[in-house]
């Protein structure tokens, strides 16, 4: 990777193996974009990349240059207001009422590795030779606000990571009103958008549509990224599949309101926008002070979809996650949610986990109910302390049974929560977000606590901590159950009102980021009811997410597949639930929820006490399996190979590092009679090796499995021969690939 400053012409190049980003500093002063995508060579004079001409019409703010319109011109940091009428980058009032901004460039610096981002999450290098980074200052000579943009590239993958700092040096006060993280302005329009939408229980299902000339955009209100919205994007060429052709991913690493845009202008550009959703959004900037943006990274890719997935996923599993279970297979457990819901003693619970251990299961989770007064979801939210009737020995005490059972324990935590039936509330009813005068909205009958305020996180952390300290606790399930309202912060003044949003989440970093300090063995799962919060943020703190309360097998494919698009399949909690299904009642085979739950960290979700005898011996397998391979599965190469969005199928694979072993899961959602032929091209085999097929011991070599696919034809559909077990509905595969 490498980062040239072309002084004559004051052009920045920064590149790798896979992509090239130029940048200039325009001839008014301001900074210019000139390209992103794949590598191309260093030259001196790419400055003849930036396009002017003379256009009827245009707003020229260069004087005597009629050719010099920031209509026209691509950005790096547009400002509104001075012949730029698209949306803009950055947004500051200043003390006379003024929005426009001219930030110029000053200098530049270079540096090897990655500086931090305090306080917020952000992808890192571990040292010098993974990353370098270009550091360049603006500064606006009417407010003497000064910028600092950051870019930095890494030494493998196409991936660029952007981030802006805001600092007042100038003499009075300003509003940052916008204060966005990212602005790519690509020169055409030829794209398909794809997002990552959907609701609670249903999220993050695949959407495409073609790029249209005017706004198009997602985001979230929230106070959390949300089940509705993934602060993913991508912008594909129509020919782009799986397989190839070029797309750009942009993920903004940030859990709180967010706004990704596009917008295609009459002239067929396309500027795309990420960052902290300005609606209901303001920072006031006293002189002196900083306000740094999210950091939202970029992935271009030639190689379709798949390509893009990998380089995130290896991103993220890598260099955005840490501590010591990022590289670790994630134990395999059992949750009592959907096994008891609020109704269990101290016994119930063992007979679970006693059932679970002899199944090879290795970590109990102890869900929602254990504390206060939690008989149901009206009371004890913020009362962190053990309900001695349900756990007469406590947190302490459950956990030593639980150890002494030979599993780990792992508890359920929704701290960011309190009941009005609650101490916490009763003592602290000032610590719950309300706005004075109106309505106070409750969601599940709790409110949100006001995370902005320093003391609120304190007293929850020491809590928390408590319990930690004291019980032999591994694993932490860090839940949130409903979206903020009426958000007014009693510890900001009124014209900081627009900070809560921002400053609730950076208390809810900081309280993570504490914990995980303290306590570095813990593994924590984030959770927002659900994949309510699932989003690139979280990973920093908490490597694996609760992907959604939908655990059906075939809704589980969908969601999954949707996930896989920007988040590795070690961080997607995936888990084996009872049949009929307690979100939509339907029956699916144990094997198929498995061979979905395969692809993700694994666990299940159920009492096992009520299966049958053969179905405890299946689970044993499964749970076998899983331990034989979820180091591959969990942190292998991921391919998408066919969609569950797109028809009857779906299939996907995961390959090891030494293309030596493979795993390929085939689902089929209704049964077909006298079925097609079929065979699945797979993908990322070593073309040269000879690999043994686990279910027909067949032989083949990888450039086959490739090109003319694996057979997966359905002989049995509609005629059961002997020795042959019938084929239903929601039938899966899992075909095993050994090198020989
Ligand atoms: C929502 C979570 O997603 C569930 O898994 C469970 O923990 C419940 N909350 C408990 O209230």
């Amino acid at each position: 990777m490498k980062i040239v400053y072309h002084e004559k012409q004051k052009v920045f190049h920064l590149w790798n193996e896979s992509i090239s980003y130029v940048m200039m500093a325009l001839p008014n002063g301001q900074l210019g974009q000139l390209y992103f995508g794949k590598k191309i060579h260093d030259r001196e004079g790419l400055s003849d990349l930036l396009e002017l001409c003379v256009r009827p019409m245009a707003s020229c703010s260069f004087p005597g240059d009629r050719s010099f319109s920031l209509e026209h011109i691509r950005q790096e940091l547009p400002c509104f207001g001075t012949g730029d009428y698209r949306s803009p980058a950055v947004e500051i009032c200043q003390p006379n009422g003024s929005r426009i901004s001219d930030f110029q460039y000053q200098s530049h610096s270079i540096v090897s590795g990655k500086p931090q981002l305090t306080g917020l999450p952000a992808t890192y290098a571990e040292d010098g030779s993974e990353a370098a980074t270009l550091l360049i200052d603006l500064k606006d000579p009417v407010t003497a606000i000064r910028v600092q943009m950051s870019y930095t590239v890494f030494a493998e993958g196409g991936i660029l990571a952007k981030s802006v700092r805001y600092l007042n040096e100038g003499t009075e006060a300003v509003q940052l009103t916008r204060a966005m993280s990212l602005c790519l302005d690509l020169p055409d329009c030829g794209y398909e958008w794809l997002q990552l939408s959907g609701a609670w229980a249903r999220e993050r299902h695949v959407k495409t549509r073609k790029l249209a000339m005017g706004i198009q955009s997602i985001g979230s209100l929230r106070g959390n990224s949300s089940h509705q919205h993934n602060p993913f994007l991508v912008l594909k060429r129509p020919c782009a599949t799986e397989r190839q052709g070029e797309a750009i991913g942009f993920s903004f690493i940030y859990s709180g309101n967010f706004l990704m845009q596009a917008e295609v202008d009459a002239h067929d550009t396309t500027r795309v926008l990420v960052g902290i959703h300005p609606d209901a959004f303001s920072w006031k900037l006293e002189p002196g002070e900083i306000f740094q943006t999210p950091e939202a990274v970029m992935v271009y890719t030639d190689r379709g979809l798949n390509g893009m997935s990998q380089t995130f996923h290896r991103l993220f599993r890598k260099r955005l996650a840490r501590g010591q279970w990022r590289d670790r297979p994630r134990p395999i457990l059992i949750n009592n949610w959907e096994a008891t819901y609020f109704d269990f003693t101290e016994e119930k619970l063992v007979q679970i986990a006693k059932k679970a251990k002899e199944c090879g299961v290795e970590l109990f989770v102890l869900d929602d109910g254990w504390f206060g007064a939690r008989d149901s979801d009206r009371a004890g939210l913020g009362d962190w302390v053990a309900n001695q009737a349900r756990l007469p020995r406590g947190i302490t005490g459950i956990a030593e049974l639980i150890e002494g059972l030979g599993m780990k324990f792992g508890l359920w935590f929704e701290p960011e929560m309190v009941n009005e039936d609650s101490e916490l509330y009763r003592q602290r009813p000032d610590w719950a977000i309300a706005t004075p005068q109106r309505v106070k909205s409750h969601g599940r009958y709790q409110y949100v606590l006001d995370f902005s305020r320093k003391e609120v996180v304190d007293c929850i952390y020491e809590m928390m901590a408590k319990i930690l300290r004291e019980a032999k606790v591994s694993y932490v399930k860090w839940d949130m159950n409903r979206s903020i309202t009426e958000y007014y912060s009693i510890g900001l003044p009124p014209e900081r009102q627009g900070e809560a949003y921002h400053r609730y989440i950076l208390g809810v970093y900081e309280l993570y980021e504490r914990l995980t300090e303290e306590f570095p063995e813990v593994l924590f799962e984030s959770c927002a009811s659900g994949g309510g919060r699932f989003d690139a943020g979280m990973l920093y703190y908490a490597p694996q997410g609760w992907v959604s309360d939908d655990t059906d097998a075939a809704e589980r494919m969908k969601i999954q597949y949707g996930t896989s698009m920007c988040y590795p399949i070690s961080s997607m909690g995936s888990h084996v639930s009872m049949t009929p299904n307690h979100q939509l009642f339907r029956d699916t085979p144990l094997h198929t929820r498995a061979n979905v739950a395969y692809f993700g960290t694994f666990g299940y979700e159920l009492d096992l006490n009520r299966l049958t005898e053969d179905e405890i011996q299946e689970v044993k397998g499964q749970v076998a399996f899983m331990k034989e391979y979820r180091k591959l599965l969990q942190f292998g190469t991921f391919y998408r190979l066919q969609s569950p969005f797109e028809g009857n199928e779906m299939s996907w694979m995961a390959v090891s590092e030494d293309r030596k072993t493979a795993i390929v899961g085939w689902y089929r959602t209704l049964n077909v009679v006298n079925g097609y032929y079929r065979r699945l091209r797979l993908e990322g085999l070593d073309p040269d090796c000879r690999y043994r097929e686990s279910r027909s011991g067949s032989v083949c070599y990888g450039d086959e499995l490739m090109n003319l696919g694996l057979c997966i034809t359905d002989v049995t559909a509609g005629e059961v021969t002997a020795g042959q077990e019938p084929c239903t509905d929601f039938e899966s595969r899992i075909y095993v690939l050994e090198a020989e």
